[in-house]
Order: structure tokens, then C-alpha cells, then sequence
């Protein structure tokens, strides 16, 4: 979820165009964002940012705080490997573990084990994606399904699961119906992930908090997210209604579904994708952006050097890539976050050219659509957000009057890309906001 702009790097600039190997100056964390002045879990900024994330799903049964820190003392920074391996075996474990639980007898525990095991097979996969053909990509995420179906299966009220036919594209979209079970109409959150996140992780985010308020949940996935890249082989898309306007046709169709109440949500990238939506469809109430994005391409250009930049402007595919591939790509020194963001780009949008994929990027912005959205906006912002700074603050402008603006701070643990590690006070600040605003329309 969290996105590409991961760069804590840049390229001198002092080095000429006609230089194709230009120094490297790494840039470190003080020159974007405050210290940060919560206990750091590893010395790999992006590990810790990844460690908290699983983390955070605890309060919502989706980890346990002591089996993921025993994980996490054997991830060596820089080592993308270690990471895997040790997720990797918790996973099995857990599997192992939940499989070892008679559902008859004890279906809440065998359900917790088998949400856990979900969450600890898709962190094993995370790191994986620099290498295409590594088999563990498919495997993993069969397991990470077959664990949180068997969860699914032992909710109270189950989980069900849904393919819907995207408007005017060709794909399909996974989806999951989280029933509040009211026997009223009732309030919805239609929900979408980013760019490394599935629609799993967000029930253990923000699902279960809403279905302790009463509030159905859908989340669901559109091209370039992990099931549909997986299985339908496409990257992602920017006109993201082909995907989300029929998970509303979906909602409406539910007696369930107040249709007047309903809210989209996107988290991280995701932040892009659902404004987007209410630019273009007009049925829903409010959007949650966490984080608020208005213009994704240029989070990836203003990372480039003015050589780097006159060289993408010029169009010099091959020169950008050959540069970006041997001194970032295939660069084991360089910070996890600038190498993990590239391999994520290429492999979520399909495409083997860093050159393509910046190129694509660029589709990926609010102009001339924020007003066009109808719907009340909760833009979250994150204190230290290093991977969008200032982007939320931008959205919130070009938004106005329908914009509410909420900053989440470090000294709150909540200063990290999408409030990670306080998902407790993220869905008590965005859950109270979405009643008021039904509220005020009279419902
Ligand atoms: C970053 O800032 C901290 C405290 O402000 C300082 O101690 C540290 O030396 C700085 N690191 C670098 C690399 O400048
Ligand atoms: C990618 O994974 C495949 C399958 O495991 C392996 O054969 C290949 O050597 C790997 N490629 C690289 C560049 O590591
Ligand atoms: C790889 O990254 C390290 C650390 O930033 C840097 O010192 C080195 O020059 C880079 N290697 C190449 C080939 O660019
Ligand atoms: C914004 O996206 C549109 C396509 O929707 C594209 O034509 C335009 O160039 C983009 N703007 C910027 C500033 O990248």
C-alpha cells in the first residue's frame, strides 16, 4: 500500500548528461522528515515500516505481537532474502498450527490462527516481486487464500466472496461481502488497497472496526493489485471506476445496503484510486482517502535529478533505464525502500522498463476531476510520510469546502504512511467522521 516514491537517493547533481555513470548520493531520512520518535524495529527503514504494518493487524485478529517479533530479530537490513525466510517459516508454523485446530470444537481459534497465517504467508510473498518467475509468488498466495477462506468460513456471519465483471474493461473483479448483519439497511464501506496490498489485509485494517460499529464492508481488487495481477495477468489501470463501479452496482443490490450511506475507501495508493471514482460516479456518500493522493507521476519525477529528468522528458528510454537499473534496480546496497519500490512498479503495472512504468505513472492524477467529485472527502495525512509528502495537503486543497483534512501524528504513533501501527485510532477518527457525515444528510 504504501508507494513508490521510496527514493532516499539522488543522483549528483554535478554529473553531466554525457556522464552515463553519475555519482550516487543517498539521502537519508533527515533530509525528508523529522525523526521519527517511535522505537525502531529494525534498521532497515523500510523493515520496520513493513514490521509495524503486520503489526498493526493485531488488535483486528490479523497477527500476534510476540510470535512477529521473533520473526523480526532475523531480518538482516538490506536483505530482502532474510525477510522471506523468516516470514516464510512463521508462516508454515502458523499454518501448520491451524490445520492441527478442529473447527468443530473450537472454531474462534481456528479461525484467529488461520487469519494469522493469512497475514504471515502474504508478508513472505511481499519481498519476492524483483524476480518474476520465482515460484514462491503463486504459492504463497494460494496458501495466504486457502488460510483466509478457512477463516472466512468461521466468522459469525461468513465472509462471501463475489466476482463481479469490470464496466467497460477485460477483467474481473474479486470481491468480498462482509455482512454487518443487521437486519436494517445499513451504512457501507466499499474498499480498495494500493499498490502492494491486498484486499485481505484490509479487514484486519479497517473491517472489523466497522463491523463492530454495525457498518457492512466490501473490499475488492482491481488490475495491477495481487489476486487479479496474479490471475488475470494485468497491471494496474487509472480509470478505476472500470472496477469500482460495479462493486456499487453490487452494493445497491444488497437489502443489507442503505443505498444513501455508502463510502468508498482507498488506502495508500488506494488514496488515488477511490477519489478518482467519485469524480466519475456519482452514487456514493463519502470517500475515506488514507492517504489523500492527487498526483502520483510526479511522485516518482520529483525524485529525479535534473539530468535524469532532461533525459525522461527527452524520451531517452534506453539511457534512463540502463541508469536506474544498475546503480537502483539491481543495487543491493541501496535502501530497501528505493530498491522493494521500483521492483513493485514493474511488476504491479507489467512492465520490465522503469522508463514505461514512470511513463504510466503519470496517467495516474486528479486534474480536472476533484470537481468533479459531489461526495464529502476525508483526506488522512501522515506527519512523516516519506513515500507521498505533501500530497494529501495537495488533494485537500484542489478539493475545498468538501475536504476534511486530518494529519496523524508521529508523537500519536500515527505519523507513518497510512497511520501504520495505529489502526485503533485511525478507524476512531475516520469511523466517527463517516457517522457524522451521515448524520448531517438526515440519516
Ligand atoms: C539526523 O538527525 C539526527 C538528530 O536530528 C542526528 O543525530 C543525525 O546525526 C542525523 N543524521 C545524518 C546522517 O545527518
Ligand atoms: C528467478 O527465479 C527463477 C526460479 O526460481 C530462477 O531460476 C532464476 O535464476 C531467478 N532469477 C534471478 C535473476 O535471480
Ligand atoms: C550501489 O549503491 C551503493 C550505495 O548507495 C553505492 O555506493 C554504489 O555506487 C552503487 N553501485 C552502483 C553500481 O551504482
Ligand atoms: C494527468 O493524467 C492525464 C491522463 O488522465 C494525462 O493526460 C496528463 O498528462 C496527466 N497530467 C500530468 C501533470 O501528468
Amino acid at each position: 500500500m504504501k508507494a513508490a516514491n521510496a527514493f532516499f537517493f539522488l543522483l549528483s547533481a554535478t554529473a553531466s548528461l554525457a556522464v552515463v555513470v553519475p555519482d550516487l548520493r543517498i539521502r537519508t531520512e533527515n533530509d525528508t522528515a523529522p525523526a521519527d520518535p517511535m522505537f525502531q524495529l529494525n534498521g532497515d527503514t523500510d523493515f520496520h515500516y513493513e514490521l509495524l504494518r503486520v503489526l498493526g493487524l493485531a488488535p483486528y485478529e490479523g497477527s500476534d505481537v510476540g510470535e512477529v517479533l521473533v520473526a523480526a530479530n532475523k531480518i538482516e537490513p538490506l536483505s530482502m532474502p532474510s525477510w522471506s525466510k523468516a516470514f516464510d517459516e512463521l508462516a508454515t508454523r502458523m499454518g501448520e498450527a491451524a490445520k492441527g485446530i478442529d473447527p468443530s470444537k473450537y472454531p474462534i481459534s481456528a479461525r484467529n490462527t488461520y487469519f494469522k497465517a493469512a497475514t504471515y504467508y502474504r508478508a513472505a510473498d511481499f519481498f519476492l516481486h524483483g524476480n518474476w518467475s520465482d515460484p514462491k509468488i503463486n504459492s504463497l498466495w494460494a496458501k495466504h487464500r486457502s488460510s483466509f477462506d478457512a477463516a472466512l468460513a468461521l466468522m459469525p456471519i461468513p465472509g462471501k466472496r463475489v466476482t463481479l465483471q469490470s464496466k467497460g474493461g477485460n477483467f474481473r473483479v474479486p470481491a468480498i461481502f462482509y455482512s454487518s448483519g443487521s437486519s436494517e439497511p445499513r451504512p457501507t464501506i466499499i474498499m480498495c488497497n494500493g499498490y502492494d496490498g491486498a484486499q485481505e489485509e484490509l479487514y484486519h485494517v479497517f473491517g472489523q472496526a466497522a463491523l463492530q460499529r454495525n457498518i457492512n464492508i466490501i473490499t475488492y481488487e482491481g488490475p495491477g493489485q495481487p489476486t487479479v495481477r496474479r490471475e488475470q495477468d494485468i497491471g494496474f489501470i487509472p480509470d478505476w471506476e472500470k472496477a469500482a463501479s460495479p462493486v456499487i452496482d453490487y452494493a445497491l443490490s444488497l437489502k443489507q445496503v442503505d443505498p444513501k450511506s455508502i463510502a468508498l475507501l482507498g488506502y495508500s495508493l488506494g488514496g488515488y484510486l477511490a477519489t478518482r471514482v467519485a469524480a466519475v460516479d456519482h452514487r456514493v456518500a463519502a470517500v475515506i482517502a488514507i492517504d489523500g493522493i492527487y498526483d502520483y507521476g510526479k511522485t516518482l519525477t520529483d525524485n529525479l535529478t535534473p539530468e535524469l529528468m532532461e533525459l525522461y522528458k527527452g524520451g531517452k528510454k534506453d539511457e534512463f533505464d540502463y541508469i536506474l537499473n544498475t546503480h537502483f534496480l539491481n543495487n543491493q546496497s541501496i535502501p530497501t525502500s528505493a530498491r522493494w519500490a521500483l521492483q513493485q512498479g514493474l511488476w504491479s503495472f507489467k512492465t520490465h522498463s522503469l522508463y514505461e512504468y514512470y511513463k504510466l505513472s503519470e496517467a495516474y492524477n486528479l486534474t480536472g476531476l476533484t470537481d468533479k467529485v459531489e461526495a464529502k472527502v476525508f483526506v488522512g495525512d501522515a506527519e512523516n510520510d516519506i513515500y507521498f509528502p505533501g500530497q494529501a495537503k495537495s488533494l485537500a486543497a484542489h478539493l475545498g469546502d468538501k475536504a476534511t483534512l486530518y494529519e496523524f501524528k508521529a508523537n500519536d504513533g500515527a505519523g507513518a504512511h497510512c497511520a501504520v501501527g495505529a489502526n485503533v485510532y485511525l478507524n476512531q477518527v475516520i469511523l466517527d467522521w463517516f457517522d457524522d457525515v451521515l448524520k448531517k444528510n438526515g440519516k
